[in-house]
């Protein structure tokens, strides 16, 4: 019996799963998860893409590791796995809670762990009644936010399952309020009703903090984070073009992140997440915004080698030279003084304001080839494989 990589398409995660299961001596087995027939009938369980007959792998796999990437996919393909008898990381429970942002920040609010404040009307921006007459509440949840959630602090209106930063939209004016309200129809990335945040004080970053539990063993929380910074928009997701830097965390922020990990992962065997935390920066340290953004200039055009490497398609046909490149040139790019400032600013500042931090997301598949491996050196690959492993016993 063996794990298995359930994959939708393979990126240079799956890659890097691939390569290092190699070098840890670990035969990885392959589902694809996405054209292929999965087939349930009275004679039993057949899987079948148009050119291969995949039932013997599923049968000889006795633990999933989940890596398909959309979030719908990813909860069906648990689900189903686990009615076919296996193990999965993650399970079909936590992919759950980890699909919807409100649900995750409700399990954290209720073990008292610190989350933004956020407000949930269950109705959608528009619906219909049943003589197909068209209503809209736009102008009451607007009212129900501002409610609780002063304007000038700013409302934060997130879709619910999205990632990437996309739908995260800040509103300052009642126009901007209403408008984005009225931009959150209902659709796969926010099934129901909207979700509203209020802007939280942060600086000019996030992090991302990784923290897993491996059956039958402590949760560990890797010390090192992966800080995304930028000041161009409130959103600092790499996907927008903002650039990457290694965080230092302290200890009690490393104990703050086992706890949401032991809650969230809560009556399953063994899990991993990616950990969307803010800090809320009252103490800058004499650090001004202006000498700050000087240097994420410099740090932007120091990066763009590495996006230059990240872009190149030769990882598709030689993925080792291609990382080896990709290593090289990132080397050079965390070793260039505007990096090392920015980082040093970002570990002051967390150290600074250790106890204002709140946690906003928790990713269950997160991506950390390109990122937070480089960054800061934990190569998510082994704990993934550790953790399946831990999980064949
Ligand atoms: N309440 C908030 N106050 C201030 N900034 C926020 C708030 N919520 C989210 N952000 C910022 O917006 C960005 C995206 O938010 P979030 O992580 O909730 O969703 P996402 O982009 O869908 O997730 P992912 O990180 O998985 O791509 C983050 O950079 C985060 O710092
Ligand atoms: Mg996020």
């Amino acid at each position: 019996m063996s794990v298995a990589l359930l994959y939708e398409r393979s990126e240079n995660d799956e890659a890097g799963v691939k390569q290092t299961a190699q070098q840890l001596g670990i035969d990885l087995k392959f589902i694809p998860f996405r054209k292929i027939a999965l087939s349930i009938s009275k004679e039993g369980f057949s899987a079948k893409t148009i050119g291969k007959d995949y039932t013997e792998t599923f049968n000889q796999t006795s633990v999933v590791l989940n890596r398909a990437q959309s979030k719908n996919r990813r909860l069906q393909a648990s689900y189903f796995m686990e009615m076919l008898g296996k193990k999965t990381l993650n399970t079909s429970q936590v992919e759950f809670t980890c699909y919807s942002k409100l649900r995750t920040l409700l399990k954290l609010w209720k073990a008292n762990l610190p989350v933004p404040k956020t407000v949930f009307v269950p109705c959608d921006a528009s619906d219909f009644l049943k003589n197909h007459k068209e209503i809209h509440n736009e102008k009451d949840i607007a009212e129900l936010f501002q409610a609780d959630i002063p304007l000038n602090d700013g409302i934060v209106i997130k879709a619910d399952a999205g990632t990437h930063g996309k739908m995260i939209m800040l509103s300052k004016t009642r126009e901007e309020l209403f408008a984005n309200i009225t931009a959150t129809k209902p659709s796969i990335i926010n099934p129901i009703g909207v979700v509203a945040q209020k802007l939280f004080n942060k600086w000019f970053y996030d992090l991302r903090i990784i923290v897993y539990k491996e059956k039958g063993k402590q949760t560990i929380c890797y010390n090192k984070a992966l800080a995304r910074a930028g000041f161009k928009d409130f959103r600092t997701n790499t996907f927008l073009g903002n650039i990457v830097f290694e965080a230092k965390l302290p200890q009690n922020v490393v104990n703050l992140a086992i706890k949401c990990g032991n809650t969230l992962g809560e009556g399953n065997d063994a899990w991993i997440f990616a950990l969307d935390a803010m800090v809320n920066v009252t103490n800058k340290n004499h650090v001004t915004d202006d000498s700050l953004k000087a240097q994420l200039d410099l740090a932007t055009q120091a990066y763009l080698p590495v996006q230059k490497v990240k872009a190149d398609e030769t990882r598709l046909t030689d993925f080792t030279a291609w990382n080896n490149k990709l290593e090289q040139t990132f080397n050079t790019y965390a070793n260039s003084s505007s990096y090392q400032k920015i980082k040093n600013v970002i570990d002051e500042s967390i150290e600074n304001n250790k106890n204002s931090l709140v946690f906003h997301e928790a990713n269950s598949c997160p991506e950390f080839w390109e990122n937070t491996r480089l960054v800061t050196g934990l190569n998510v690959a082994i704990p993934l494989l550790k953790i399946a492993q831990s999980l064949t016993n």
